[in-house]
């Protein structure tokens, strides 16, 4: 829910700033088109190189709990990654459709989701408190569902590396 209202916060200054301004209409029509950034790496490079590398410890905590402060210290590392991922992929990189999924209102909902769903895991992480941890697993799951859903990909998906999310019955 905070998540929620800090987008909305977000948002609505980014709106005031346009319209004060008065060049919105002279400027590209999304975010995406009129970031001067490119990733160096395809959006489907960061899904499998960090987004799902950071997002899997947070899940696996859910069932089996951190116990040194190095476990502690590593879940944290996992949580801003998965902050910073949120972040990255709303900026398109080298693959053949990234550019046309940045330009999309809904990919940078989900994006903004995703990072938010990372600070939340910060927070959780830092304060120890592993009902948190998993409520934020839950979330997570409805984030990444979401946006796959939403341009059209299975999840949870096979993966560049060919692997699939832990479960407990791994253990
Ligand atoms: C903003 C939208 C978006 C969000 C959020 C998102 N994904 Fe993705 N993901 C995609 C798209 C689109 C692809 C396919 C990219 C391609 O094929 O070029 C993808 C691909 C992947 C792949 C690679 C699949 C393969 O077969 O190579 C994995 C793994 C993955 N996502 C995991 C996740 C996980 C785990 C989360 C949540 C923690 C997540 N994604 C969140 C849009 C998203």
């Amino acid at each position: 829910m905070k998540s929620v209202a800090v987008a909305v916060i977000a948002l609505s200054l980014f709106a005031c700033s346009e319209a004060t301004t008065g060049t919105a209409a002279a400027e590209p029509e999304t975010a995406a088109a009129a970031s001067p950034y490119r990733l160096p790496v395809s959006i489907n490079d960061v899904m499998v190189a960090l987004v799902n590398d950071a997002a899997n410890p947070i899940w696996m905590a859910a069932w089996k709990a951190p116990k040194s402060a190095d476990d502690w210290k590593n879940l944290e590392r996992r949580a801003y990654q998965l902050q910073l991922a949120g972040l990255l992929i709303a900026t398109p990189g080298t693959g053949a459709l990234d550019e046309k999924w940045a330009a999309k209102p809904a990919w940078q909902q989900w994006s903004n989701q995703l990072r938010y769903t990372g600070a939340d895991a910060v927070a959780a992480v830092q304060n120890r408190d592993l009902i948190a941890i998993a409520n934020i697993g839950d979330q997570l799951v409805v984030v990444c569902e979401g946006c796959h859903t939403d341009f059209r990909l299975p999840f949870p998906t096979g993966g560049k590396f060919g692997e699939l999310s832990p479960s407990p019955s791994d253990e």
